[in-house]
């Protein structure tokens, strides 16, 4: 049985304050009801993660995680973060391979091979995202696109390690557009990827990954998509700082 999950990327918002607000809300709206296989994942910015996780406290279906960790053990790289870090603090997922982290920062597979690595390592869950931009898809190359992204940062692993980590399809147009991609166009790229992974390394091994979708996911969707066979969650970005909505995401899961 996969594990479901529903992952808040915060991305860079909240004051510390409203933050715990947030996430206190939340607790208050889920603690009972998060169905037992349902694990809730805050992925808050670094300054909050220890306030967050300690607000939590034991509890067992919600958690948090990292939105990026450095490709480096240690060292002089001002302003990173290792995964030993994230570590050390008992934070247990960490998202890589973000859109916005390859856009904006120039992260390509090569590198986020290495943040998988160094992530597996220290014991962490990677949330490796991939997915294609509009240009790609309006060509019809975002198969093989997403194919060629989880090659490139996870084809190296033996199947063990493979089987840690969780992968997050976010096609690129329907991340903060709106645009959300139909459950139909869902199932058919997370089919793509779980189908890629089993000519790899079987059938057994590609059944046991979760596969989350991001992109533009809300209350109103949510349940859908939830429902595919091959989407096991969601990795929800503007709707999970808002707590009553993201409170409905986790309820559809
Ligand atoms: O990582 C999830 C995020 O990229 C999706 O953002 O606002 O479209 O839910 P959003």
């Amino acid at each position: 049985m996969r594990q479901k999950i529903v992952a808040g990327n915060w991305k860079m918002n909240k004051t510390l304050e409203e933050a715990n607000i947030l996430a206190s809300e939340i607790m208050g709206m889920v603690a009972d009801e998060v169905k037992g296989d349902v694990k809730v994942v805050f992925c808050t910015p670094f300054p909050y993660l220890l306030p967050i996780k300690n607000m939590l406290g034991n509890n067992p279906r919600i958690s948090v995680g990292a939105q990026n960790c450095s490709e480096h053990e240690s060292g002089a790289y001002t302003g990173e973060v290792s995964a030993a870090m994230i570590k050390s603090i008992n934070v247990p997922y960490v998202i890589l391979g973000h859109s916005e982290r390859r856009q904006y920062f120039g992260e390509d597979g090569k590198l986020l091979a290495k943040k998988i690595d160094v992530s597996l390592k220290h014991g962490l869950t990677p949330i490796f995202c991939c997915g294609e931009p509009l240009e790609v898809r309006e060509r019809n190359e975002h198969e093989s696109l997403v194919k060629q992204q989880v090659e490139e940062s996870l084809f190296h692993l033996d199947a063990a390690s493979l089987q840690k980590i969780v992968i997050a399809y976010e096609p690129v147009w329907a991340i903060g557009t709106g645009k959300t991609a139909t459950a139909q166009q869902a199932q058919e790229m997370h089919g793509v990827i779980r189908k890629h992974i089993a000519g790899k390394y079987g059938q057994q091994v590609a059944d046991s990954i979760s596969i989350l979708y991001g992109g533009s996911v809300n209350a109103g969707n949510a349940r859908e998509l939830f429902a595919c066979p091959d989407v096991d969650g969601g990795l929800v970005g503007g709707a999970s700082l808002k707590s009553r909505e993201f409170t409905d995401i986790i309820k559809s899961a």
